[in-house]
């Protein structure tokens, strides 16, 4: 019997802009995941247009999540470091809104991907402070309490030896520099040391497109923390941004 339990997702990233429809119960998407290259720069309007595309070729007409690169508190983006220099102040309510056709909800990327790993991945069933970290474009945090989101931790940019973290740490900073796997990891295992002293999660669940190449890093980091992968890899931000979108609607399981 199929779930009548289903919304769909969005999820804007620096490179790409992706969605597809979640079966909530499964926390997996039904059909294909739909995907544009985000457009460059990525300024609202632009972007805008390239969410109103993948939204309509997803057949649903809601409810949606959208999970954005930046701290949103209701509904407004305040930065989009990764992406064009319009966003800080954008009502995505009002900009990504008119493109959707159903009631809509917006959160952080990495908020999305970590009420999505504490529902149906790595995070699922924890107990006490489990934070997410995705290493991509930026970095992305998430923290989750006895399963339920602090939202907005944005610490990905905690300032380590004078720098902004994620422009040593990210992905895209091994990638940039060209650095050996044992350089970018010492550059990630500082972040994740730096961060548990700090806020002292009792699980490090590590996501974002450099997870897929776990072996290469992850047994050379020096947390006392726990470490798990996360289990919902690329989709991670359009399943929890469903989640977000249906529960705003219909109220938490
Ligand atoms: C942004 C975060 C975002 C992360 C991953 C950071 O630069 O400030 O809001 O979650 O990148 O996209």
């Amino acid at each position: 019997m199929p779930s009548n339990r289903r919304a769909a997702g969005i999820d804007i990233g620096g490179s790409g802009i992706k969605g597809g429809v979640v079966d909530l119960d499964a926390g997996e998407l039904v059909g294909e995941r739909e995907r544009l290259d985000t457009p460059q720069p990525a300024e609202p309007p632009d972007v805008a247009e390239a969410v109103g595309e993948v939204a309509r070729s997803l057949d649903l007409s809601g409810p949606w999540g959208v999970a954005f690169p930046g701290p949103i508190v209701d509904g407004v983006a305040y930065t989009g470091v990764n992406l064009g220099s319009g966003w800080p102040g954008t009502s995505l309510r009002d900009v990504l809104g008119l493109q959707l056709p159903g009631p809509a909800t917006y959160l952080n990327d990495a908020d999305a991907a970590g009420l999505a790993e504490a529902r149906y991945g790595a995070g699922r069933g924890r107990r006490g402070l489990v934070a997410v970290v995705t290493f991509g474009t930026g970095i992305g945090s998430a923290l989750v309490h006895d399963g339920r989101l602090v939202p907005n931790s944005e610490l990905g940019h905690i300032e380590i030896d004078g720098h902004d973290a994620e422009t040593r740490a990210a992905d895209s900073a091994r990638k940039r520099e060209d650095l050996d796997w044992e350089t970018w990891a010492g550059r990630a295992s500082q972040y994740l040391c730096a961060l548990e002293r700090l806020i002292w999660p009792e699980l490090f669940v590590l996501g974002g497109g450099v997870s897929k190449k776990a072996e290469h890093w992850v047994p050379l980091l020096k947390t006392r923390t726990p470490i798990e992968l996360a289990q919902l890899r690329n989709n991670a931000g359009i399943v929890g941004a469903a989640l977000a979108g249906y529960e705003a609607q219909h109220g938490g399981s």
